[in-house]
C-alpha cells in the first residue's frame, strides 16, 4: 500500500488540452473517487497514472518512488476497468491467477493467493466454473479477484460497474465499498455518477473540462460547493437555480425581497442556488406561491415542480426552461388548489457570482 501523488500533470493531444496542471496527494488507503461528465478527462487522469499514457508534463509518485517514466508492470498497481474482459476459455481459478502465473509465482503461493482472494470476494464455490456460467456480479468479482490477488500498492478502477444493471450496480457498489474496509488498498476510482461518488469515496475529486472543481469529502462537497458546477453536479434531484439581483445585502428572489448578512458588498446579479428539499410546504421566514406543473408522489415525499421568475435557463441541454423541484415531505394527497405556498429559510440559500459561478 502507499500514498500517491499527482503533482503538476497536464496532458494534451495536439492542440486539445484534456488536463490542466493537476494536483492532487492521495493518502495511504484513501479511496479517492474522480467524478464529472462526460470528456472532463477522468479515464486519461487514470491511463496517465497507470502508465498506459504517457503525461505531458508533470510528475507521479506512488510512495517513495516516481513512477512518471515507469511502464504499467513495473508500477505495482492493479486496474479494473468497465470491459473486464475475462478470459473466456479459462476457469475461474485461471483467470485469477493468470497474471501471477505469468510473473512465474510458485505454485503453491498462487494456490495460496487465488484461494485467498476467492475467499474475500466470496467466489470460491464457482472456482472450476467458466465466465460464460456465472452472473453478470459473479465476473465482476472475478475480476476484481485478479486485481487483489497481485497485492498491488494501489487500485485503479475506471467505471468497473457501467456494465451491470441498475440494481447489481448498487449491491457491488457496496462490495467494492466493504472490500476496500477489509483490505485497505489506496483505490482510485473513476466514475460519471455522483450517486456512486458521494457513496463511495472517502474524498471526491469533481472535474470539469481536464479542470479540477472541488477536492472535498462528500459532505462537504454537498453541503458547501465551491461553485455553481460543483452545486449542480452534486445532489438528486439537484439544486434549483434562479437569476435574482443582489444589492448590499437585499435579494431579491421569488418575488420576495429579504435581507441576508451575506456577501454584503456584492452589487449586481446573483445566480441564487436552493436544493429542493429547503423548500418547504410549512412555515419558513419566507414564502411565495406557486403553480404547480407536475407533483409526482413517491409515498412519504412528493416532487413539486413549478416555474418561476428568474428560473434559470438550462444550460446547453435543450435550451428550455428547466422548470425547478421542491420536494416536500408530505404523505396524502397535496390539497386540490391552483396555488401552493412554498417557503424556505434564507439561511439555506447558496449565493453564486452570476459572471464566475464562484461562490459567493
Ligand atoms: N487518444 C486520444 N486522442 C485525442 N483525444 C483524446 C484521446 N483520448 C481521449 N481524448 C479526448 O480527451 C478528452 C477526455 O477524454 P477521457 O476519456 O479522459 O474522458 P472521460 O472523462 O473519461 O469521459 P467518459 O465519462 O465519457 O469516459 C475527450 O475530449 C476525448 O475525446
Ligand atoms: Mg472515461
Amino acid at each position: 500500500m502507499a500514498n500517491i501523488s499527482i503533482r503538476n500533470v497536464s496532458k494534451s493531444y495536439g492542440a486539445l488540452n484534456v488536463l490542466r496542471p493537476f494536483s492532487l496527494e492521495i493518502e495511504d488507503g484513501e479511496f479517492v473517487v474522480l467524478v464529472g461528465p462526460s470528456g472532463c478527462g477522468k479515464s486519461t487522469m487514470l491511463k496517465i497514472l497507470a502508465g498506459l499514457e504517457p503525461a505531458s508534463e508533470g510528475q507521479i509518485f506512488i510512495g517513495e518512488r516516481e513512477v512518471t517514466d515507469l511502464s504499467p508492470g513495473d508500477r505495482d498497481i492493479a486496474m479494473v476497468f468497465q470491459n473486464y474482459a475475462l478470459y473466456p476459455h479459462l476457469t475461474v481459478r485461471q483467470n485469477i491467477g493468470f497474471g501471477l502465473k505469468m510473473r512465474g509465482t510458485d505454485k503453491a503461493e498462487l494456490d495460496r493467493r487465488v484461494d485467498d482472494a476467492a475467499r474475500i470476494l466470496e467466489v470460491t464455490p464457482y472456482l472450476d466454473r467458466k465466465p460464460k456460467d456465472l452472473s453478470g456480479g459473479q465476473r465482476q468479482r472475478v475480476a476484481l479477484g485478479r486485481a487483489i490477488v497481485r497485492q498491488p500498492q494501489a487500485f485503479l478502477m475506471d467505471e468497473p460497474l457501467s456494465n451491470l444493471d441498475a440494481k447489481l450496480r448498487v449491491h457491488m457498489r457496496a462490495e467494492i465499498g466493504a472490500l476496500h474496509k477489509r483490505i485497505g488498498v489506496t483505490t482510485v476510482y473513476v466514475t460519471h455518477d455522483q450517486v456512486e461518488a458521494m457513496t463511495m469515496a472517502d474524498r471526491v475529486v469533481i472535474m470539469q473540462g481536464g479542470i479540477i472543481q472541488q477536492i472535498a469529502a462528500p459532505d462537504e462537497l454537498f453541503n458547501n460547493p465551491a461553485n455553481l458546477f460543483v452545486a449542480g453536479f452534486i445532489g438528486s434531484p439537484g439544486m434549483n437555480f434562479l437569476n435574482a439581483d443582489l444589492t448590499a445585502g437585499r435579494l431579491t428572489a421569488f418575488g420576495q425581497q429579504m435581507e441576508l448578512t451575506r456577501a454584503a458588498n456584492h452589487h449586481g446579479p446573483v445566480i441564487v442556488g436552493v436544493r429542493p428539499e429547503h423548500l418547504t410546504l410549512n412555515d419558513a421566514p419566507v414564502t411565495f406561491g406557486v403553480r404547480p406543473t407536475l407533483v409526482e408522489s413517491l409515498g412519504s415525499e412528493k416532487y413539486v415542480y413549478f416555474d418561476t421568475e428568474g428560473a434559470r435557463i438550462a444550460d446547453g441541454e435543450d435550451g428550455k426552461t428547466k422548470g425547478l423541484i421542491a420536494r416536500v415531505s408530505h404523505s396524502g394527497p397535496l390539497p386540490r388548489q391552483e396555488e401552493l405556498r412554498l417557503g424556505f429559510d434564507p439561511a439555506h440559500l447558496y449565493l453564486f457570482d452570476a459572471r464566475t459561478g464562484a461562490r459567493l
